[in-house]
């Protein structure tokens, strides 16, 4: 934790300044790797653990999340996986591609793959989870440069600890579907907007007639139940042994590539856009599977019920429509 941010943060509990109260270790670029925050109001105290403030206690809905990102922490990095997550980037947020001197706020980071993206605009970027993926998510940016202005700490959607209107621009992917009020989780975003900035997000698109028949609806009850490290396990062997089986079909002249489609787990391949080697796209595949069957939470929503929530928030409709990963939302405060 950069030690000038304990002047930024507040209490998640009740919006108090913080002090330190205990600081362990402090690195040469003002890091406080190990310490101890304290609420000057509630006196409710807050571990800094790894370098990263935690505002969240361990045990959470999101610990699947913690352990998918650390075993999948470099899965979505480098290489085509890098231009995959600008390519979504850009067409959701729309943004330019510099943003020196802007405040960016991100919601639900992961393992921080789109982290990375926002801090190569220049721009100085908080990020946070709720699952100790934040662990992975400080590891995943390398450069010193981009070290010092990432700002990263474990928190809860419904209780960012920092100022209301702190931000320029706030990005939300792949996390409001996954949280138990998914409205309550969109509301929590916009009051740290300034005004005239923008606020976008990402969300399942519910189609209640089709999703009672995905598979993944109908094996998730049974599933995100199981121990993380089972799951996984699991994973892997069927993604291994039925990749195999399906490009062994694929083969089969003239009726093999309609065959090889009984096998439910996606393309073979995502040639010519993107070059994976066989291990890489086994990688990519448990990692899908893993993230559709663990999670605690799955609530696709519906267009018309963002456009509510936007206009209950007070922003004004950029854009709302479906693109990457169902609905992406896009509003400004006036
Ligand atoms: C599917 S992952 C997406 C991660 C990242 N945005 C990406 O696209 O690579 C969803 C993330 O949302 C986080 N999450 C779920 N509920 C949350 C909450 N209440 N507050 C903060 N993060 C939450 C999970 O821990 C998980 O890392
Ligand atoms: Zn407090």
């Amino acid at each position: 934790m950069k030690y000038s941010d304990i002047n930024v943060f507040c209490c998640p509990e009740c919006r108090s300044s913080l002090r330190f109260l205990e600081i362990n270790q402090q690195d040469k670029n003002s890091e406080v790797l190990e310490g101890l925050i304290s609420c000057v109001n509630c006196n409710s105290t807050y571990p800094i653990i790894k370098s990263i403030p935690r505002f969240v206690s361990r045990d959470n809905y999101a610990s699947s999340f913690g352990y998918q990102w650390k075993k999948f922490s470099r899965t979505q990095f480098g290489g085509n996986q890098k231009q995959i997550a600008k390519v979504r980037f850009d067409a959701t947020t729309k943004w330019p591609d510099n943003l020196k001197g802007q405040l960016i706020l991100e919601a639900g980071c992961g393992a921080g793959r789109f982290t990375e993206i926002a801090l190569d605009t220049g721009a100085e970027v908080y990020s946070f989870d709720l699952s100790d993926a934040v662990e992975a998510g400080m590891a995943n940016i390398k450069s010193l440069e981009l070290k010092m202005r990432h700002h990263l700490f474990q928190a809860d959607i419904y209780k960012i600890p920092l100022p209301y209107e702190m931000f320029d621009k706030i990005f939300c992917f792949g996390v409001l579907q996954h949280c138990p009020d998914v409205k309550k989780a969109y509301l929590s975003l916009a009051p740290f907007l300034k005004r005239e900035r923008e606020l976008v997000v990402d969300c399942y698109l519910g189609q209640p007639l089709k999703d009672i028949f995905k598979l993944k609806y109908l094996l998730r009850p049974f599933f995100k139940w199981w121990r993380p490290s089972w799951l996984f396990a699991f994973c892997s062997i069927m993604i291994s042994v039925t990749y195999d089986i399906k490009s062994s079909f694929a083969k089969i002249p003239m009726v093999g590539k309609l065959i090889s489609r009984l096998i439910p787990i996606g393309r073979l391949n995502y040639e010519p856009d993107y070059y994976f080697s066989v291990p890489e796209i086994k990688e990519i595949k448990t990692l899908s599977m893993f993230d559709m069957l663990s999670p605690k939470y799955d609530q696709p929503q519906r267009i018309s019920s963002f456009r509510l929530w936007m206009q209950g928030a007070g922003l004004e409709i950029l854009e709302l429509t479906t693109g990457y990963n169902g609905i992406n939302a896009r509003g400004r405060r006036p």
